[in-house]
């Protein structure tokens, strides 16, 4: 069976949460969404009402945070004080903030080691993606991927998932994307990751190329 750690980069939109969960599904392996901890860690922020300004209360705050995360493919989630936060960590709020949040070098490191723990503790193999994972994350990963899409697909991907306005959801890709750019690199691949652009595959196509991918062992 699996075992192995399989790292997932790629920008907003790029279709790697879908990627993941199906991929993880199909292995038996666990899925880690890192995104889903910054998102949570932001939230945790928002909720403290502490201002953003203030960096060392943030930290604190992220570091003091009660959170849990699902990884089991078929029942990921977010926990904040025990209560399921899926949808908050979603909405415009969250999005708004969460690049300022995750810029923060002692937030990165604190969530980067819960991140590697919960690696180490997955014992069927873990799909972990986000923008960081090859390369900083798991750089060991047994495949990394770096999925990616052209700007408009990327939008209207994500307009389709969460109902919203096209022209909007392309401006915040927009923003968050140069945001991200300072400290992840969210528009390049990690060392030694394969470059998967799917702009003109379905979700189908991809899961097949990544199967292939572990089959030739990477
Ligand atoms: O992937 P998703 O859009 O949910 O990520 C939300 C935000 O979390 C990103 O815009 C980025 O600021 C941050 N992030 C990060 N490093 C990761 C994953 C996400 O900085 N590995």
């Amino acid at each position: 069976a699996f075992n192995g750690v399989i790292a997932i980069d790629g920008p907003s939109g790029s279709g790697k949460s879908s990627v993941a969960r199906r991929l993880a599904t199909e292995l038996g392996a666990a899925c880690l969404d890192t995104g889903a901890m910054y998102r949570t860690a932001t939230l945790a922020v928002l909720r403290s009402g502490v201002h953003l300004g203030d960096k060392q209360t943030v930290i604190k705050v992220v570091e003091t945070a009660k959170v849990e995360f699902g990884t089991t493919p078929a029942d990921r989630y977010a926990r904040l004080d025990g209560e399921n936060v899926d949808a908050d960590i979603r909405g415009d709020e969250v999005t708004a903030n969460v690049s300022a949040v995750s810029s923060i070098p002692e937030v990165r490191q604190y969530l980067i080691t819960s991140q590697r723990d919960i690696i180490k503790a997955a014992e069927n193999g873990i799909v972990v993606e986000g923008r960081d994972i090859g390369e900083v994350v798991a750089p060991d990963a047994d495949l990394k991927v770096y999925l990616t899409a052209d700007p408009a697909e990327r939008a209207r991907r994500r307009s389709t998932q969460n109902g919203a306005n096209l022209a909007a959801t392309a401006a915040d890709i927009k923003r968050r994307d140069t945001a991200d750019a300072k400290t992840t690199r969210p528009h390049d691949a990690a060392p030694g990751a394969v470059v998967l652009d799917t702009t003109h595959l379905d979700l189908d196509q991809v899961i097949t190329a990544l199967h292939e991918l572990i089959t030739r062992g990477g």
